[in-house]
């Protein structure tokens, strides 16, 4: 037989160690214990007149105050059961219901105790089988087997934090309920299994030959207040005990009360004790793996020629290599160190060869391992959620842990991320549509690993808080469909704009809905969705970004070096540039007259000419490379044309268009500060003016085109009601240093034409070659004008050739496209320039979309989703690969943002190439 040299054998034995050891226990103190009688009506508590302690109810220990109060039927009272058992609460809603015990001292080992009487409390006579948690580890599955019969289910854990929750699961066998609960604290040093891994879940705990054959006992008898349980075999075992007090050894690892030591048994006939369990399956573990600590104390003084030795087997093997010799009236413990997985236990102490006496036992206890590996979530994530879920009164399931256990117990609406010994962190919230009223709490701010929040379609009102923009982790922003005003905080602008942070809100500023169609007056609250993506070439321009250029009072044109008269800017700011009551305002930090002419280096440098005025070449105080914007007197855009089209610059940001750093004006002379684009308008690189005889390889007309038409899909369906650009064309992609395409002047024209008397509303609006023909006819202006116009720039990207091409008769690009594609001959509508290099297969995707979107009739045209997405399979045509997500914009739950941040990670690079903004076309201008 095998020693097992993992147990450790602890065999106190008798003698002389005597000394002191009676001081080793503390006189009992009732301090930190929690006794809760649950379904206790309209008492503060009661002091239980046996064994003398305070009961309380449990009203306001549960979350949300779940549950109902029962009494249990009068059949069941006897004058044995104690009172606590006579209520209940029950838990009909909800699959998870906590109890919450408070004021702990975290790290320390505590007691946990749950009761159970069914009673038929409910009438139904119907016994529930349910689980019962502590923390978010499972502890004990309750399977009531008797409405008369009451359970008491005890655990011993290491509570980590000031509190702990004992949460009742109903796993779909009837309803849970719950008689009482206790918890007692434990000195560190006792139950040594019970680690912050593991804590134990009592299977037995019994009392041998206990004077009293039916008494259990209990606190104050034993100042832990465990249950111990008389077990009386009279055929088997003879009762032995003593008068005389039992000591603890110092120190005593278990600390079993003298009064459950002072009794014993014995074999009534033979030289065995023998006792066998079986393991009771958990639902992750059917085999659990178990603890048993057996007490032994001589309570008979020998003679001197006498002997009383045993051996403890386990299932037919010696457990212990030594012989126990209990010691007379001195506590003795016998325990297994690490946990014994097996299929049955059967313990069997018997005799030695040289033993003159019978084995004793007085006392067992049985725990199984119940593994607390499952981490709370995170403190500060707890403690911010539950504000949250107290201000806007969420009930749900949340209750218990955010996170936990596992992603079954996990509150609604929340994910969570989960590491192996970092405890779980809340990274997604998504109360969209829950009716969350009031301003969005500062709380949110306190989540701090989450990384996408969705609050959109409540009835939140007020400032959106600046501190969201401290959420490093925090990539998507929701806000939509909600009644906010004033800005947007100029921190969480900075992250929209370096593109960390895809930011999604709404915009109750009528000026900014420029559908004229859509634009009902008195729907005017209805909300402008604002789709905010853009990782923006000019990661240090964001220091700048939104803030108002403003210009001091000049009178004349030109002499922009005149005396400067300073002015209210924030009034200015208030009652000028804000359209509607609940309108999200510009920032209000702002450039002087001075630092623009800094900027511009006082205007030296002209990079474009366009209808709006010219475009200056400029660098913030950083290096980063602008493009400003000058009205000129000339343009007759008036004030309010101007804003509008801040306003819209401000609010709508895509990575795919250009985006504004700033504006500012001074009544006659306004300026808008645009990041530069580097590699100037697609139609130069279409010319082929910078390849020097070669031209734009085909991949990147490719790329150009996916990129284009996802600016456009943003103005069309991340707007609400959508914007139409109105004027897509070669010259309005604009391209920086990495090649990469935005569209430029959106919903400029728009946004003048529908609040302008100068734009003649009979006046087609857009470049020739690139207005929509049936737009033209009908004057209705629809998204699908701008699919029409980037069909055009498609077949420019395909062929090379100029919209209207000047042969005999000048022939518009479609016509010419369609006349040739007619004769099946796709090799003369590609820019020969490309000499071939190119998968045929998407360029003829290409033409096909292309051609599709010039369709004459409005609804053959696809949607500009549909283009971006048949795009994208021609790049992977191209490619031969899936192409990595670019668009930002996705609803994908599988967060790729690590890669797309990655990607966002340019510098600036200073090139003085040319740079256009011109707004060449519409009639009006
Ligand atoms: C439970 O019994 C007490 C009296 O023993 C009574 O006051 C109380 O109303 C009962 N509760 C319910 C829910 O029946
Ligand atoms: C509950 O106990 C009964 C009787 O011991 C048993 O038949 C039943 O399978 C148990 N239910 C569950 C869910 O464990
Ligand atoms: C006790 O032992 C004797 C002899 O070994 C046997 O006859 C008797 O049945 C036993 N009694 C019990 C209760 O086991
Ligand atoms: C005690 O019991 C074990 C297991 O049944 C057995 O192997 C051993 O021989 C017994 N010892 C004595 C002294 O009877
Ligand atoms: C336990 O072991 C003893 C002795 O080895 C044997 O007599 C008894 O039948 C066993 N009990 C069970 C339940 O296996
Ligand atoms: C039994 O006693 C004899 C004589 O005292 C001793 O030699 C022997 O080692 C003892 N056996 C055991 C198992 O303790
Ligand atoms: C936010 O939730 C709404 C409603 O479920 C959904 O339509 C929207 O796409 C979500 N926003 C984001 C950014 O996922």
């Amino acid at each position: 037989m095998s020693a097992t040299p993992w147990l450790l054998l602890l065999l106190c034995l008798a003698g002389a160690a005597g000394g002191g050891v009676l001081q080793a226990r503390a006189q009992p103190d009732t301090k930190g214990f929690i006794t809760i009688d649950c379904g206790l009506q309209g008492e503060a508590g009661y002091v239980d007149n046996v064994i003398m302690l305070a009961y309380t109810s449990d009203n306001g220990k549960l979350t949300d105050d779940a549950g109902t109060c029962h009494n249990i039927s009068g059949e069941y009272i006897t004058p044995s059961l104690g009172k606590s058992m006579h209520t209940v609460r029950s838990f009909a809603a909800g699959a998870r219901n906590c109890y919450t015990l408070r004021s702990l001292v975290p790290g320390l080992k505590y007691l946990i105790r749950a009761k159970f009487m069914y009673g038929n409390y409910d009438g139904l006579n119907r016994l529930p089988v349910f689980d019962l948690h502590v923390g978010v580890n499972y502890w004990y599955t309750v399977n009531i087997s008797s409405p008369g019969a009451a359970k008491s289910v005890e655990a011993i854990v290491v509570v980590p934090d000031d509190f702990t929750q004992v949460c009742l699961i109903n796993t779909g066998a009837g309803t849970p309920f719950i008689s009482g609960l206790d918890l007692r604290p434990l000195k560190k040093a006792i139950y040594p299994q019970v680690t912050n891994a593991q804590g134990l879940a009592l299977l037995a705990r019994f009392n041998f030959g206990p004077t009293d054959k039916t008494e259990l006992i209990r606190y104050p008898d034993d100042p832990l207040d465990r249950f111990w349980f008389p077990w009386v075999n009279s055929v088997l075992w003879t009762e032995m005990s003593t008068t005389r007090k039992v000591s603890h050894l110092n120190p005593d690892l278990f600390e079993a009360p003298p009064a459950v030591l002072g009794t014993a048994i014995r074999p009534r006939n033979g030289s065995q004790i023998q006792f066998s369990w079986e393991p009771q399956p958990q639902p992750n573990d059917p085999s659990p793996a178990y603890f048993v600590i057996m007490y032994f104390t001589e309570l008979q003084l020998l003679p001197s020629n006498a002997l009383r030795e045993f051996y403890i087997n386990l299932n037919g093997e010696l457990w212990f290599r030594d012989g126990v010799r209990p010691a007379y009236l001195y506590s003795g413990v016998n325990y297994n160190n690490f946990a014994l997985r097996k299929n049955q236990y059967n313990i069997t102490i018997n005799a030695t060869a040289n033993s003159t006496l019978p084995p004793i036992i007085n006392a067992v206890e049985v725990f199984s391992v119940i593994p607390t590996t499952n981490l709370v979530t995170d403190v500060g994530d707890v403690s911010a959620i539950m504000e949250i879920k107290a201000k806007y009164q969420v009930r749900a399931n949340w209750i218990g842990d955010p996170c936990g256990p596992g992603t079954v117990m996990v509150w609604d609406s929340l994910t969570c991320s989960y590491a192996i010994a970092s405890p779980p962190r809340i990274r997604r919230v998504d109360l969209s549509s829950r009716g969350l009223n009031g301003d969005i709490s500062s709380s949110f701010a306190n989540l701090k690993a989450i990384q996408y929040l969705n609050l959109s379609t409540n009835n939140l009102v007020g400032l959106i808080p600046d501190a969201l923009s401290q959420l490093t982790s925090l990539t998507v922003l929701d806000l939509s469909g909600n009644r906010l005003s004033g800005s947007i905080p100029y921190g969480l602008l900075r992250r929209v704009q370096d593109g960390s942070l895809d930011l999604r809100y709404d915009e109750i500023n009528p000026d900014l809905c420029t559908d004229g169609n859509s634009c009902q007056p008195d729907k005017r609250k209805s909300k402008l969705a604002m789709y905010i993506a853009i990782p923006a070439v000019v990661m240090v321009a964001i220091a700048v970004v939104a803030l108002i250029v403003c210009f001091t009072r000049r009178k004349k044109q030109g002499s922009m070096n005149n005396s400067v008269k300073p002015q209210n800017e924030i009034s200015y700011t208030s009652e000028n540039y804000v359209y509607g009551d609940n309108s999200l305002r510009l920032e209000n930090r702002r450039f002087t007259y001075e630092e623009i002419e800094v900027i511009t280096n006082n205007f030296q440098k002209v990079l474009g000419q366009g209808g709006f005025g010219k475009v200056y070449n400029g660098y913030l105080e950083d290096g980063t490379q602008v493009a400003v914007k000058l009205r000129s007197d000339s343009s007759g855009q008036g004030f309010k044309e101007f804003v509008a089209e801040a306003q819209i610059l401000t609010r709508i940001h895509h990575k795919n268009l250009v985006s504004m750093i700033g504006y500012g004006k001074d009544g006659e002379y306004m300026a808008l500060v645009y990041e530069y684009m580097s590699e100037g308008t697609v139609q130069e690189h279409i010319e082929g003016s910078r390849y020097h005889g070669g031209c734009l390889p085909w991949k990147h007309r490719l790329r150009i085109a996916l990129e284009s038409a996802q600016g456009i899909e943003y103005l069309h369906k991340g707007c609400n009601p959508p914007l139409i650009h109105r004027d897509v064309k070669a010259t309005n992609i604009l391209l920086n240093e990495r090649m990469e395409a935005k569209i430029a002047d959106f919903g400029l024209s728009k946004a003048f034409n529908s609040d302008s008397d100068h734009v003649s509303t009979d006046t087609v609006v857009g470049t020739p070659g690139y207005v929509d023909p049936e737009y033209h006819a009908t004057m209705q202006l629809t998204t699908k004008s701008d699919v029409y116009s980037f069909g055009v720039v498609l077949l420019e990207l395909v062929t090379g050739q100029p919209v209207i091409l000047r042969e005999a008769v000048p022939i518009g690009i479609i016509q010419w496209a369609r006349q040739r594609m007619a004769q099946g001959n796709i090799e003369s509508v590609v820019d020969a320039r490309m000499r071939g290099s190119y998968d045929v297969n998407s360029v003829w995707k290409v033409v096909e979309i292309a051609l599709k979107c010039s369709a004459y009739v409005s609804t053959q045209r696809p949607t500009m989703t549909s283009v971006v997405v048949q795009l994208q399979e021609c790049i992977e045509l191209e490619e031969g690969c899936i192409v990595e997500d670019t668009g930002g914009s996705s609803d994908n739950p599988n967060w790729s943002y690590d890669a797309y941040l990655s990607d966002q990670s340019s510098n600036m690079n200073q090139k003085n190439d040319a740079f256009s903004m011109e707004h060449t076309g519409p009639a009006a201008r």
